[in-house]
């Protein structure tokens, strides 16, 4: 086993092919007092399905879709495996602090074809002190740049919202730079930088 120490500098080997990496994360934080982001419209033949216990499947299946091959698989690795994210999903839905006003599933079906795809989803828990969380907010890899990843996002603040929640806060990895990025532009500020160790495989 290797050590990476801090944020990617300098190792410690023990023998093996694995090393703990040091992710670095950021907080980052939205007063829903200063009201809401602009809300996108959703191309066709988009739609949006509010949380129905049935549904942990499908948003599993969506989380993996989204996260296998992108750095927070190697963060959390259950992200990187199909079964990992649909237990994941129905650990989320099994928290007392659950919030299906804010967990949504995003699904695609042109006219051509015969079932819906999964293609996004976005999951929301109350935190402390009168704040909503938002969980793995993903979107499958050929639906990216279209504003459904904004659409989703504003659909758990707009149930945060109803939740009588002040303010709401996420957790990024700072490589995921065009995550980071969006957050950004949407009224996000970073308010604490957090280090996730990880067991990672290396070349
Ligand atoms: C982060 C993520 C959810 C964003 O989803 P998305 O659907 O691509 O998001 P949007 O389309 O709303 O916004 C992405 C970019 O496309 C642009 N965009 C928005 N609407 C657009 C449109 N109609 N046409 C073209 N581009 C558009 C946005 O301006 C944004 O640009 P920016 O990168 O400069 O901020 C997606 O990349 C993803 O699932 N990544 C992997 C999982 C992950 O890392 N999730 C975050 C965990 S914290």
């Amino acid at each position: 086993m290797r050590v990476r120490c801090g944020c990617f500098h300098g190792w410690a080997n023990n023998g093996n092919d694995m090393s703990i990496t040091y992710f670095k994360r950021y907080r980052m934080q939205f007063s829903l007092a200063r009201g809401l982001f602009v809300c996108p419209v959703l191309p066709p033949y988009y739609r949006l399905i509010k949380w129905d216990d049935e549904l942990v499947e499908a948003h599993g299946e969506a989380k993996f879709n989204s996260f296998c091959f992108e750095i927070d698989a190697s963060v959390f690795p259950c992200l990187g495996d199909r079964e990992g994210c649909r237990r994941l999903m129905n650990e989320i839905a099994h928290r007392d602090s659950f919030l299906p006003e804010a967990t949504w599933l995003l699904t695609y079906q042109p006219p051509d074809q015969r079932q819906p795809e999964f293609c996004g989803t976005v999951q929301g828990i109350r935190g402390e002190s009168g704040s909503g969380a938002i969980q793995n907010l993903g979107v499958t890899p050929t639906h990216r740049g279209r504003g459904v990843g904004t659409r989703l996002l504003y659909q758990a603040m707009r149930g945060f919202q109803a939740s009588g929640l002040r303010f709401v806060i996420l957790e990024v990895t700072a490589q995921n730079i065009g995550a980071v990025r969006l957050y950004h532009r949407l009224g996000f500020r970073k308010v604490k930088t957090i280090y996730k160790a990880a067991e990672v495989a290396y070349a």
